[in-house]
């Protein structure tokens, strides 16, 4: 039969997800769909029998849904417990599903795509949201050790008191000439009309500079980065990544993340 996976969320008409995983059906030869479904916050707990009574193989959550969906999985993955959300359940074969998280993991395959696997680099992680979490977990787990500096100091001493490791301070703090690798997921920043969230007159040149958002494709702070001469890296590789790494949970095979990243920043207007 064939097999029919989903995305989740409110709003969810933008996401790409369903083009992305199409593309990768087809390219692959494998007999499957992937279709977007609105689902408000009080229809969750219906939407998820849906799923399961409709028989569905897997489905990606996104915005708002990733923590509240936990009560309703029969299963997590060890990194989704730890980050406290899941972006991807898995119908497993007796029928039960389980969740994970791939979103940190994503946006680490897709930093290391560029600055290769730097676990002694110096790194600064701006901001300590839901997005920032998983990136610090999955970067912990794979052996770096980060500062975090928010707005708000104690939600990034919070993260760094669970992880055992690393600096806390305030985003006022941060001194762009002390980092290798600096990583953007604050909601500031996105519009030229707020100030960046750090001052990156000082950053350099040998640094790396990445952003969560991938429309705009290059954001004011990715630019301003840019203009010191530094490697920017935008979402498009965390989202293809993050969305790599849900199909090989869902059917074992992994499907190629370079031309996608490719054919999606060409979508969004190129570089
Ligand atoms: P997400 O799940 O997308 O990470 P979130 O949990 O709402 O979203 O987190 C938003 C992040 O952007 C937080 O780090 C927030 O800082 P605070 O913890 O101090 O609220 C940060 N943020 C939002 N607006 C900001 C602004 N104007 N300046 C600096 N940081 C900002």
């Amino acid at each position: 039969m064939k097999k029919w996976f989903a995305v989740i969320g409110d709003p969810i008409a933008h996401s790409k997800s369903p083009e992305m995983h199409n593309a990768w059906f087809a390219e692959l030869g494998i007999d499957a769909t992937y279709i977007p479904l609105h689902v408000t916050e009080e229809n969750l707990a219906a939407a998820i029998t849906s799923l399961r009574v409709l028989g569905s193989s897997g489905f990606n959550v996104t915005i708002p849904h990733k923590e509240k969906i936990i009560p309703y999985l029969d299963e997590l993955d060890p990194l989704a417990k730890k980050m406290g959300a899941v972006n991807t359940v898995v119908r497993l074969a007796d029928g039960r599903l389980k969740g994970y998280n791939t979103d940190g993991l994503g946006f680490l395959r897709s930093l290391e795509m560029v600055t290769g696997h730097k676990p002694e680099a110096k790194v600064v992680l701006l901001g300590a949201g839901g997005a920032a979490r998983g990136i610090a977990f999955a970067m912990a787990q794979a052996g770096y050790t980060l500062t975090i500096a928010n707005r708000t100091v104690a939600r990034a001493q919070a993260i760094i008191d669970e992880l055992g490791h690393g600096e806390a301070m305030a985003l006022s703090d941060v001194d762009a000439s002390a980092y290798d690798i600096i990583i953007q997921t604050t909601s500031a920043g996105l519009s030229a009309d707020f100030a960046l969230p750090i001052d990156v007159s000082r950053l350099r040149k040998e640094a790396f500079v990445a952003d969560i958002v991938y429309n705009p494709l290059v954001t004011p702070f990715l630019r301003a980065a840019q203009k010191q001469g530094a490697t920017i890296i935008n979402g498009v590789g965390m989202f293809v990544n993050q969305g790599a790494i849900a199909f090989n949970h869902w059917l074992d095979v992994m499907p190629d993340t370079k031309s996608m990243i490719a054919s999606i920043e060409e979508q969004l207007g190129g570089n």
